[in-house]
């Protein structure tokens, strides 16, 4: 295993073990066990996928530098499907794509978001964060539009390692003006710790950066995911 020193390419501080990636939208290629996943895609939706896998290549090449040329199926789940002992996720928004990985010997469970900068619609809000988590982002100096690029986070951290669907009012999330995070899962599963996520948010003038995470060594009590 390599040792990935702790960076911080985005402003966002990144824990110790995560590899991040981001770019703004490139041309790339898809590679032949991804195509199926895009075949029947709009040109854009091919586009960002591409750009994203790119990306995600580059985070790859960090822990291991044959990994640098890999192919990324995306599994019927929609989630990425990794090389074994990898923990990983993918995002894309207007202007950026992005992708974090970590050997499964330092991070059981790895989620990542990236938003633009700008406010949640209205009609958006009132179903994703609640008065008090609301409070706490305000209190945190962060847009409504932090929450919800936590959740999603998180979510991408959560799916993999459960196989449960959570919805936005099955996590409370607390935000801290240092950058950091609590989320709350009202939902319990032997394979997520309860409060055991760490979160992390970064907002520069054009956009939102979250990464959600559980740190530790993939044991025996860890193998078995869904
Ligand atoms: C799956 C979801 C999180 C993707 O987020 P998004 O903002 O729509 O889009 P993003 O660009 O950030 O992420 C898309 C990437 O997520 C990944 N993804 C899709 N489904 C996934 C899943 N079930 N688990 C993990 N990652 C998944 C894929 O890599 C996808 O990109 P790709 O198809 O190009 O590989 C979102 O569409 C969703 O369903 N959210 C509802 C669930 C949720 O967030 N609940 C909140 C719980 S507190």
């Amino acid at each position: 295993m390599n040792i990935i020193p702790i960076m911080s390419l985005t402003h966002l501080p990144l824990p110790e073990g995560v590899s991040w990636e981001e770019t703004a939208p490139i041309r790339a290629a898809v590679h032949p066990t991804e195509a199926p996943a895009v075949a029947r895609a709009v040109p854009s939706r091919r586009a960002e996928f591409a750009s994203a896998r790119a990306c995600a290549r580059k985070a790859l090449r960090r822990l291991r530098t044959e990994w640098g040329s890999i192919e990324i199926p995306r599994r019927d789940d929609g989630a990425p499907d990794w090389p074994d002992g990898v923990v990983g996720a993918i995002s894309h928004c207007d202007g950026l794509h992005a992708a974090a990985v970590a050997f499964t010997e330092t991070t059981v469970a790895l989620g990542l978001d990236v938003e633009p900068a700008l406010a949640l619609p209205t009609s958006v809000t009132g179903l994703v964060l609640n008065d008090a988590e609301r409070r706490s982002l305000l209190a945190a100096g962060a847009i409504d539009t932090v929450g919800f690029s936590l959740k999603e986070a998180l979510f991408k951290a959560w799916w993999p390692r459960t196989g449960v669907w959570l919805d936005f009012t099955d996590a409370e999330v607390e935000a801290f003006p240092d950058g950091t995070a609590h989320m709350r899962v009202r939902r319990s599963h032997p394979h997520w710790p309860h409060d055991g996520a760490r979160l992390r948010w970064h907002v520069d003038h054009r956009h939102i950066r979250t990464i959600a995470w559980l740190p530790g060594t993939m044991t025996s009590h860890w193998t078995s995911g869904p």
